[in-house]
């Protein structure tokens, strides 16, 4: 988090990270934040008590809970706006099994909790998602980038790019092995350069995402993309 965009962010004083052990809330000679599941079944469960004193210390009134989990809802770009626009994030990272659902239970109605997954698989803990989730959220937030970057064309931002994925991007040479740019993105003419990068960016959806495309509003369609 003190490298690139990150670093760069903390720098400036555009956001500030806090890290914590959960074992600094642990009271006997192991440190023990872990133990067998109630019901049996495979791996350890995370006990409430260090969690409960953890998240007594480090959540504020205006924070938000954030919970990585695979069992979570889907972390969208749309949830990672939405994550931007608060000023608290508290990331609980488990291990094992996950954490005992009563901690969840028991600050939900004091702060905004969410179980959230990057993905359909398992990681060994919640660690790398939080890394990836702080990744997209910040970029987010204003000054963290550029101004020159603009969020608005990124895959599956909100508008028109909001259930399409990019398409193919170039660079100079105008010819690498045997390779040549698209002759339109030469053309300066910016309204059909328009046209040809969502043309792109509907093949690539098709052929890569078609869950995505399933999704498409009709509403948000124009003509050209009706024939595509
Ligand atoms: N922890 C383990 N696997 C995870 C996933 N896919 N998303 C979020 N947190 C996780």
């Amino acid at each position: 988090m003190s490298a690139s965009l990150l670093g760069k962010a903390s720098d400036k004083g555009l956001l500030s990270f806090g890290v914590h052990d959960l074992r600094d809330w642990t009271y006997d000679r192991h440190r023990t934040v872990d133990d067998t599941p109630y019901g049996g079944g495979p791996g350890m469960v995370m006990k409430p008590s260090p969690w409960g004193e953890a998240l007594d210390d480090v959540l504020t009134p205006s924070a938000r809970l954030v919970v990585p989990t695979p069992s979570g809802r889907p972390f969208t770009q749309a949830v990672a706006a939405e994550m931007a626009a608060g000023d608290h994030l508290v990331f609980a990272c488990g291990r094992y099994e996950g954490i005992d659902s009563r901690v969840m239970r028991h600050y939900a109605p004091l702060v905004r909790v969410d179980e959230v997954s990057i993905g359909d698989y398992v990681l060994a803990g919640g660690e790398v998602a939080v890394l990836v989730m702080i990744e997209a959220i910040s970029r987010l937030v204003p000054g963290v980038l550029g101004n020159f970057e603009s969020v608005t064309d990124d895959s599956f931002a909100p508008g028109r790019m909001e259930t399409l994925v990019e398409g193919p991007v170039f660079t100079k040479p105008r010819d690498w092995r045997g390779q040549a740019v698209p002759d339109v993105l030469m053309s300066g003419h910016h309204g059909r350069i328009a046209r040809w990068r969502r043309d792109e960016a509907f093949r690539r959806t098709a052929a890569l995402r078609p869950d995505l495309l399933a999704r498409l509003d009709p509403a948000g369609l124009d003509k050209h993309d009706r024939k595509l």
